[in-house]
């Protein structure tokens, strides 16, 4: 199976598909500590850099597209029709690619904020394109904790298949279990769902789309979750000095505020006075790690370990993410950082790869059965 990997980042999909023996024949990132990174990583001859809009006519023939895609807002020329117009954003490009490609699988990745984006516009616009092109379309709310990363991150992976009967490959026949009959009755025939442009102001956690229709639903267990893994067991011995600032975390521990409890498994020890913002608070290392991301002010969050208080090391973060220690040693100490932080965990979306190329899927029959029964 060939791959391409479009806003390749540092190459999270790129992990994956090596992993699962998927070949990449392309892949392309406009920034350039990322484009180092990756080429160094993975050698340069697949890598194209530079604006996608610039390389749409060179993608070759492939089965598999991936890619987590950054999230940009649409034009509202659409917005009479309750959805918004993906023309010109970099999300058309990946639709651009798939009418013309015609591969038989996509993965895609995005923030969990893209559900509920501008009352649900965006992502509606999202569904509606990807599957009026001829893709059975899934989507699903994941999290880095249940894929064995000590990590909070919640991602949806939207995927396509060329399919054309209600299916999921996302959800085992135990998360399925949890749709009501009716929902499971509603769910196994595309007459009965949704037209798009009538979506509300938000999606639920797992859904399905097809020729401009929908269904979704909240999906809340997750059936396949990897052994928990907390923070502490992947923190590096005894870092360099550079990332330790001990007396000043105690002199602002004195104008902070006491927390003492666990957010989204998150254990929060202090924060300061008057601020609810993550990026001024000091966490333990009984718990996961919270979403990292690219911003630098990430780079004042303290953890207590043991009776000192330091930032996390790149290595640190590379293991949260679930990349291999040394991923981006090519790069700056501090590039490193919104690096990994933009990045996509491996193991998240090797299962979502997996998952989706996979001849294995679940239907709604068994649930929808029992409301014959009742
Ligand atoms: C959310 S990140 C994806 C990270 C990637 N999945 C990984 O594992 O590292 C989005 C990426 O899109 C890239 N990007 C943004 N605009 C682009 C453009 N016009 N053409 C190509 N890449 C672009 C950014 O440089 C960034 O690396």
């Amino acid at each position: 199976m060939k791959a391409i990997e479009l806003f390749a980042g540092i190459g999270g999909f790129r992990v994956a598909c090596d992993s699962l023996g998927i070949e990449t024949v392309w892949a392309n990132d406009i920034s350039p500590t990322a484009a180092k990174v990756y080429q160094k990583r993975f050698g340069e001859e697949h890598f194209h850099f530079g604006d996608i809009s610039n390389f749409l006519d060179q993608v070759p023939d492939h089965d598999l597209l991936t890619g987590g895609f950054p999230c940009q807002p649409f034009s509202s020329a659409g917005r009479k029709l309750g959805l918004e117009d993906a023309r010109g954003s970099l999300f058309e490009k990946i639709v651009h690619i798939l009418e013309r490609k015609k591969p038989k699988y996509f993965v895609l990745e995005n923030v969990k904020r893209l559900l509920s984006m501008d009352s649900g516009k965006h992502f509606a616009t999202i569904l509606d394109a990807l599957s009026e092109i001829g893709y059975l379309v899934e989507w699903r709310l994941l999290n880095s904790v249940n894929f064995g990363l000590p990590q909070h991150r919640e991602r949806v992976v939207i995927i396509g298949h060329r399919d054309h009967t209600p299916k999921s490959y996302l959800c085992t026949s135990s998360d399925i279990s949890e749709l009501t009959p009716h929902q499971a009755s509603v769910a196994s025939n595309t007459e009965n769902w949704k037209s798009i442009e009538d979506h509300g102001s938000k999606f639920h956690t797992w859904g399905l789309a097809l020729n401009g229709k929908f269904f979704h639903a909240k999906i809340e267990g997750f059936s396949d979750a990897a052994r928990p893994v907390k923070l502490k067991d992947v923190l590096e011995e005894r870092p360099n000095d550079n990332f330790y600032f001990t007396e000043n975390t105690l002199e602002r521990i004195k104008t902070s505020e006491e927390v003492n409890r666990f957010y989204n498994g998150v254990e929060i020890l202090y924060n300061q006075k008057g601020g609810a913002r993550m990026g001024y608070s000091v966490f333990g290392i009984e718990g996961v790690a919270p979403t990292l991301t690219c911003t630098t002010s990430r780079h004042y969050e303290r953890y207590k370990i043991g009776n000192e208080f330091r930032r996390l090391t790149p290595v640190e973060y590379a293991r949260i993410q679930g990349f291999p220690d040394n991923h981006c040693a090519s790069v700056k100490l501090y590039d490193q950082y919104p690096l990994y932080g933009n990045a996509v965990p491996p193991a998240l979306v090797t299962w979502a790869i997996k998952r989706a190329t996979s001849t294995s899927y679940t239907t709604f029959q068994s649930a929808s059965a029992q409301m014959e029964l009742v």
